[in-house]
Order: C-alpha cells, then structure tokens, then sequence
C-alpha cells in the first residue's frame, strides 16, 4: 500500500516532479518517504521517516536534482517506519537504488542466501533485498539484471530500479501491485496510479502482472519474464486534476461528502430507462444465457465496500428475486469454492487493487462461476480482471475513509438490482415507478446534506464520548455498520454497529448515560421494531442519537437528537441514511484533532494480504 513514483526525461529537474508525486499518492501511505536521483556524479537518496513535507523540508534544505530519479511514500509491512527502512533502498556498492510496493515473501530466505554470499543489509525491510539480487544478478543491462533477479522472487511487487551507470534509464516491474506508465513528449513517468502523473499528460499504460519496462528519455518497451517485447495498449486519462484537488475544502474527506449529489448522478447517468422502468448496463457484458443461468449471487468485497454489499443483499433479494449471500473477501478466498456457473460472483471495490478481493474474484473464477466488478478506478487490477462490471464514474476518491464510493456503490447495486429484476420478477410499472425514485436521490442526497450544520453542533456534544454503538434494522443494518466504521477510521473512537433487535442478546450491557447510541431509523417494514429497541435503550438511560426520515412521527421524549433525512423507498434509504453518518464521524474527528485525510495505520487500497 505504498506510493511509488519514477521519472525519466532529462529536460526537467527529476526532484520536483517525484516530490509532486509523492504528495498525490501519500493517501496510499504515509509512514515514511524518500527519493533517489541520477546526477553526474551516481545516484544521490534522501530518505526519512515522517511525511512527504518532511522530506520536501529536507530537500529545501539541502537541495537535490538530477535529471531522472525514483521515489517511495511508504506504508510500512515489514520493519518500524523510521529513517533506515524508507525507500529507495540500495545494494552494498550505492550504485542501484530500488523502490518497491508490496510484499516479498521468501526475503528472509534470499537475504540469508545474500549475506552468506557477502551482501550487508542495512534495513529491517523484505524489499532491501531487491536491490542486493540486482547487484548480485548477471547481466550487462540494467534489464537484464532486473529480470535475473525477479526469477527468485515469490511474492507481490510494483518496483523501479535505477543505477549509476545505465543514466537516463528505469526498469519498472509489475506482480500484484498495481504500477501505470506515463507517455509524455520525450519524457516518461511511473506511478502506482494515475493521480500521481496527471499534471504531465493522460497517456498511460497500464502493466500487466509478470510485464517489466525499460524507460529511456528515446521510449518505453515492455517485456516478459523471457525478455520477449511485449505490445501493451495507451490508455486516456478522462478526469481532471481538479479531482485531485482539495478545491477549497479543509479535507478531502469533506470534499467528497459534499460531491455525493453529482457522484451519485454520474453514476445514475445513461444508466435510467424510464420507458421500459430497466437500466442499461452494457459493461455487464451478461449474455441472456448468463443471466438465465444465475441461481444465486455471492458478493465479496472488505470494509465499507462489504458494508455496500449487505444493501446490496436485500436489495438483489427484493428487486430480482434471487438469494444472496455476502462474504468477507479475505475469507472467502480460502474457503473450499462451492460456487459453480449457477453463481454470479459479484466483486465490489472502490480502489480496484484490494489484494484479498482480487484473489477472491479468483479463486470463484477458478471454479467457474461468472464473476462481474463493480469498481471506481477505472482500468484497476479487479477492473481487468472481471470480464464486466459496472463502474461507479464517482470520481478520485482520496480520504481514507471511504464515503462517496459508498453511496455510488449503493446506487450501482440498486441499478443491478433493477436490471436482473426487469429481466425476471419485475414488472414494467413498477421498474417505471423505482426508475422515478431512483432518479430523484441526487437531489435528495443534496438536501440530507444540508444537516451539515445539525450534525456538526451535535458533533460538539459527543466528541468527548469513548464508545459508541451504532444500531439498524434490515437495509439500514449495514449502515449502522458503516457509521461505526467511520467513526473508528478517522477519530480512533471504539464503535460497534448492530443489527438492533441483537442489541438485547449482550451489547445492550454496554448501555448507560455515557454512551452514545445512534439508531438509524428511517420509515419502513421494520420502524415501529426499532422504536422499540430505542425504548430498550432509553430505559437504560442511553444517549439516543436518531437518523431518521421526514414525514415519521416526532421522536421527542425518545430520542435526545434527531436527525432527518429526505423519505424515499426504503431500499433506497441507505444513501440517505449514511449521509448524517459520515458527517458526523468527520466533525467529531476534526474536533478530536485527528488527521481526517490520512488516519494512523490506515491506507486508502490494501494491496496486500
Ligand atoms: C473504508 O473507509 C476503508 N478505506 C476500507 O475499509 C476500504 O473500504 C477497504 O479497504 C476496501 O477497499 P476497496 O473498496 O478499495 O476494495
């Protein structure tokens, strides 16, 4: 989960360019940084522990350039976060420096087999070993070195090595972790993901597991594990950099709560078919016989996109009819696969490089079932590896805690939901009637938000609290879920959510006037149930919290605080409900001091196991 960066062109300062780099990937991880630069006079690193600023503070200080370099932000798996294990690591002689995101899982056994040979380690890290098989390898290029070297290697990786005496070159090489070149006019760039390079061109080529690249300041080739070229397509980068940027707000956290109407509508947009009440989804790519074939879904997905996929149950369930089951990705993937043709895996995630969700995808491959994505990052690892999805369009998501990818989720599910539906159980009226709903959220949404400044006074009342619970029923469960997760994201407060009725099997233990119990109850088949957990609660002197909808009666005497969203059909509630949720978790966190955009030992893709 770490952020890496290359740079090759000769026309420019190489420092600058990575350091920007670096700034817009440090959502991926942020424990340490460094660069490595190729001057005259060999490589020169800097590296440190702490945050890319600090890095840029000690690069202002002393001044480093060079005309092509490599650079790492870093979110540490193997040895502390501190100086010494921050990339760019080098070999015993100084002359190749390497930057690597990812896991090596048989390092301990190469760096014995390195030490014995003679090599010093100077790090506690898997990756250090690297750049001593580089050293080590034959070879009279710096390609063949590399390729020589990753013959031994087990494990995932996204890399760039760079040496003293091949000037002007990098060797990029992809297993696992996602790494993207960057086609500029006579000079290249590498990145993890394309926020990194954007504010140097929109071309992009997207590596493929087992491709390793040569970048000269002439042009870029890729080639296999055998040395053979490989021909790899350019993409075109369709967002702006104003994506990227904080554009005014305070966090991008905030930034993104406040663009759900429009991501929510990108994400509806061409997608509504109020003739025929269905929605198109063309990059399903499901034929009628896939359709006809599915028996039965398995979603898999981890954190908030798992809590998407538990609307998504009961929404699969009350508009197609057909039985859903949600897994934990990580999970999953090491149970024995019953799946078979008869089930439409679906995998959900935002980043599209979540390591447990893509081995998931594959293992349900594997054993034949029809597996389709719903993803944000376009042209992801998950993206390519499903042969269709639907893609959210919502847009860069950048805070760690992840909230516009969760209503865009929501709403794709329930447009899936719509289109299986329309092809099976549902009627045309009725496909009509939710088109209608549907299309009216991102206003909706629009007014859920102007709670702002309810939620951000309330906020001040309940930022001293130590624990909360969070409690929903039916399609409003996950939310509770949801709103627990945010909370203990970004204010490190301890949050659990519940379905309500369970509260009485235990955590209602946890009940008295110091807790903040938070009941997210819209109207619906299930609202005079949670009314009565809500008196459960208060007789135990609980701080009832409730997000509920206009038009429910008045929760004076129940609840100490009511919110209220917009009414709409309750399947479509969650995108609502949630709204007040994130508000709420982002306002107490920023009271608490805590660092919204970047909170401890969290990064925003988990690209490892
Ligand atoms: C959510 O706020 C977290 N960032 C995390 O739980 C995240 O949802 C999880 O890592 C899954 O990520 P994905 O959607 O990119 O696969």
């Amino acid at each position: 989960m770490c952020g890496i960066v290359g740079y090759v062109g000769g026309q420019r300062d190489a420092t600058p360019v990575l350091l920007e780099g670096l700034r817009r990937l440090e959502y991926r991880g942020y424990d340490s940084a460094g660069i490595a630069v190729q001057n005259g006079r060999g490589l020169t690193t800097r590296k440190l522990a702490g945050r890319v600023q600090a890095l840029a503070d000690s690069l202002e200080a002393l001044p480093v350039h060079g005309e092509s370099g490599i650079a790492h932000t870093r979110w540490a798996t193997h040895g502390a976060p501190n100086d010494r294990n921050a990339h760019p690591h080098l070999d015993c002689t100084g002359r190749f420096a390497v930057v690597h995101n990812g896991i090596i899982e048989n390092a301990d056994a190469l760096r014995t087999l390195l030490e014995r040979s003679g090599h010093r380690f100077t790090t506690e890290t898997d990756s250090e070993v690297l750049a001593h098989l580089v050293e080590e390898a034959p070879g009279t290029t710096l390609e063949a070195k590399v390729l020589a070297s990753l013959a031994h290697v087990q494990g995932t990786y996204g890399l760039v090595v760079i040496s003293a005496q091949e000037r002007h070159k990098l060797v990029v090489a992809r297993r696992g972790s996602p790494v993207l070149l960057g086609i500029g006019d006579g000079e290249y760039l590498v990145a993890s993901d394309a926020s990194a390079i954007l504010g140097h061109t929109r071309s992009v080529v997207y590596l493929n597991d087992g491709d390793v690249a040569v970048l000269t300041p002439d042009g870029y080739h890729v080639l296999d594990a055998e040395a053979r070229v490989q021909v790899r397509a350019v993409d075109r980068i369709d967002w702006d950099v104003e994506a990227i940027e904080l554009g005014g707000y305070p966090h991008f956290m905030l930034k993104e709560i406040c663009e759900q109407p429009e991501t929510v509508c990108s994400t509806l947009r061409g997608r509504l078919l109020s003739a025929d009440g269905t929605a198109r989804l063309n990059g399903l790519h499901l034929t009628a016989e896939d359709r006809a074939a599915i028996r039965r879904i398995t979603i898999v997905a981890c954190g908030t996109s798992w809590h998407a996929g538990l609307v998504g149950r009961e929404i699969l369930e009350e508009l197609a009819g057909i039985p859903v089951q949600v897994e934990y990705a990580s999970e999953y993937r090491y149970r024995p696969q019953l799946e078979g043709p008869a089930t439409l895996t679906l995998a959900i995630s935002q980043s599209g490089e979540t390591a447990d969700t893509l081995e998931a995808i594959r293992a349900a491959q594997a054993a034949g079932s029809c597996v389709r994505g719903i993803v944000n990052v376009v042209g992801s690892t998950i993206a390519r590896q499903c042969p269709g999805g639907i893609y959210l369009h919502a847009g860069p998501e950048i805070g760690v805690a992840s909230t516009k990818a969760f209503t865009s989720q929501i709403a794709a599910l329930v447009l899936l939901g719509l289109y299986l539906g329309r092809h099976g159980k549902l009627s045309r009226a009725a496909g009509q009637d939710l088109v209608t709903r549907i299309a009216a959220l991102p206003d909706l949404v629009r007014c859920a938000l102007a709670l702002e400044p309810q939620v951000r006074a309330l906020a001040q009342e309940l930022s001293g609290a130590q624990n909360f619970l969070y409690l929903g029923r039916g399609v409003n469960f996950p939310v509770a879920l949801e709103g627990a997760l945010k909370l203990k994201e970004i204010s490190y407060i301890h949050a659990e959510g519940y379905p309500a009725a369970e509260m009485k099997h235990g955590p209602i233990a946890l009940v008295d006037e110091r807790m903040p119990v938070v009941f997210v109850a819209p109207g619906g088949h299930v609202y005079e149930k949670v009314l009565s957990n809500m008196q459960e609660v208060k007789a135990r002197g609980g701080r009832i919290i409730a997000i509920t909808s206009e038009g429910n009666g008045d929760l004076h005497g129940l609840a100490d605080y009511q919110l209220r969203v917009p009414s709409c059909p309750e399947i479509l509630s969650p995108i609502l409900t949630v709204i007040p949720l994130q508000l709420l978790a982002y306002h107490i966190a920023v009271l608490r001091g805590c660092d919204v955009d970047r909170p401890r030992n969290l990064a925003k893709s988990v690209t490892v196991e």
